[in-house]
């Protein structure tokens, strides 16, 4: 009698056990995988002719530093496509008219691509390993 009581209430144990480990599993919010900083393809020149100042690297890190959201950047209505490369508007006038990097780089949310002190803010060679 004593063993079949110990015995169901092992097995009781051992049910809530597994129930409690699928469940904190099932609920536990996948951790999203922030990219290293990686540099974008140089456009040597802008559509007047006038010269790239140099590369540009994008961090990560850097923007989720201040505040910023995976939300504010990629998702329905936002500016940029989650691979490298694919997003449109990536143009120094496309910016300056409030799209892609423009929609914060606007001298309100953050610095402004219209002004000169700015323009190496952003070009500046990479010191991230090459992606
Ligand atoms: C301030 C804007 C901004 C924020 C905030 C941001 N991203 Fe991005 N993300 C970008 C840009 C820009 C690209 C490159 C888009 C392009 O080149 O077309 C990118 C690219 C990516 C890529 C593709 C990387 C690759 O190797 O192709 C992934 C994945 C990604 N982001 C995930 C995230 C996650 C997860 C978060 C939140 C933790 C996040 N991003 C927050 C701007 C942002
Ligand atoms: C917020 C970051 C940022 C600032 C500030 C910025 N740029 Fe850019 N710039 C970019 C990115 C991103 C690209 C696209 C990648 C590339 O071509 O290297 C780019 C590209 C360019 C290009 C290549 C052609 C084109 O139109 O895309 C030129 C020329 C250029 N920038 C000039 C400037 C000048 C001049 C300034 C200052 C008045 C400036 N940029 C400020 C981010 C910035
Ligand atoms: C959703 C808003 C947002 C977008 C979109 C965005 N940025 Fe930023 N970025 C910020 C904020 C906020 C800062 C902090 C600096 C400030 O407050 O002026 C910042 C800072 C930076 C810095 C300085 C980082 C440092 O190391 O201190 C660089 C470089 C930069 N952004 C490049 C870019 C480029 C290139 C793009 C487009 C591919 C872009 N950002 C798009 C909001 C944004």
């Amino acid at each position: 009698m004593r063993s079949r009581i110990g015995r169901s209430a092992t097995l009781a144990l051992a049910c809530l056990l597994i129930v409690s480990v699928t469940a904190s599993r099932s609920f536990a919010q996948p951790k999203p995988k922030v990219p290293a900083p990686f540099t974008f393809e140089q456009k040597t020149r802008d559509e007047q002719g006038n010269p790239s100042p140099g590369k540009v690297t994008f961090d990560h890190n850097a923007h989720l530093a201040k505040g910023q959201k995976c939300l504010n950047c990629h998702g329905k209505d936002k500016p940029f496509k989650t691979k490298i490369g694919t997003s449109p508007d990536l143009t120094m006038k496309a910016y300056n008219e409030g799209k892609a990097c423009g929609t914060c780089h606007n001298g309100k949310v953050a610095f402004s691509t219209k002004e000169m002190t700015n323009c190496m803010k952003c070009h500046k060679i990479s010191t991230a390993p090459p992606s």
